[in-house]
């Protein structure tokens, strides 16, 4: 069985939301593992539960707070998503990207997703970013699978997907500020399971540098409603099979990991606002 929300009119959503706070945000930020203390950061900020909003997914996972924060950021009108409803966590695809329609109805240009992810590539260490490149979508299934929404193209471009204008900025920042940053490609997975050594070998074969479980969907949603995607992880793990034969993962480890690398994604994610 697959999780819905009870109501899916992400136009709806929004209207309600503007009721609420009356914003006209033009960047939003979806906040991964790690990126959390971004929520924070924004001063005067407007928070909504997303229990408050008509079919919002509320999802349920350690790390991910389930808010939607209104506020400037250093002149900035930001839409800040903490938490993201996974499809590991049995929800559809419509489900899963209802909040990225929503920010395209509230009026999003700029979209930054954020998550945390296995290294692939050799080099990637624990604490180092990676700029999303490009992605490979290894989820079995497609958010744009179903019906078309309203005035959207049914077959969407994912040649640019991810904004190498918002990237090249990333990665700017990055070195001003001393970060170690890379650019790669994303290949995303369902999970919950972690992956085997073996298909992290297939997927390093692939094309891949780094592997994750959220993410792919909401920058594909995302194109289609014509938002410019970026695209950051936070490498907190290598993956699976590459750091020797004695290698475990947890997901307390990817939490630990994130918890000591969210002050410099704060940093980094707030040189990125301010270009
Ligand atoms: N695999 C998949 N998702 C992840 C990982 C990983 O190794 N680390 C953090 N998210």
């Amino acid at each position: 069985m697959n999780r819905r929300s009870p109501s899916l009119d992400p136009v709806q959503a929004a209207r309600w939301i503007r009721r609420r706070h009356p914003t006209a945000p033009g960047v939003g930020i979806v906040l991964g593992s790690g990126f959390g203390p971004i929520a924070e950061a924004i001063p005067d900020a407007c928070t909504i539960p997303y229990s408050e909003i008509p079919g919002f997914p509320v999802g349920g996972v350690k790390g991910h707070s389930g808010q939607l924060i209104l506020g400037r950021w250093h002149g900035i009108e930001v839409a800040v998503l903490a938490g993201r409803a996974h499809f590991y966590e049995g929800f559809d695809m419509s489900t899963v990207t209802f909040s990225t329609r929503v920010l395209a109805a509230l009026g999003i240009r700029d979209l930054l997703l954020t998550n945390a992810a296995g290294g692939i590539r050799r080099g990637l260490k624990p604490g180092d970013f990676v700029a999303i490149s490009d992605h490979i979508n290894f989820l079995g299934t497609n958010p744009l699978r179903g019906p078309l929404a309203t005035g959207r193209e049914r077959f969407v471009d994912m040649t640019a997907a991810y904004d190498p204008e918002l990237r090249s900025r990333m990665l700017r920042v990055a070195k001003n500020l001393g970060m170690r940053i890379r650019e790669g490609v994303y290949l995303a997975v369902s999970g919950p399971s972690f992956e085997t050594p073996a298909e992290i070998r297939a997927f390093r074969t692939l094309g891949a540098d780094v592997v994750g479980m959220s993410t792919v969907p909401e920058a594909i949603v995302a194109r289609q409603c014509g938002m410019r995607v970026a695209g950051l992880s936070c490498i907190t793990n290598v993956a699976a099979g590459l750091a020797g034969p004695n290698q475990s993962l947890s997901h307390g480890e990817v939490l630990d990991v994130a918890r000591e690398v969210a002050p410099r994604a704060t940093r980094l994610v707030e040189a990125w606002i301010q270009g």
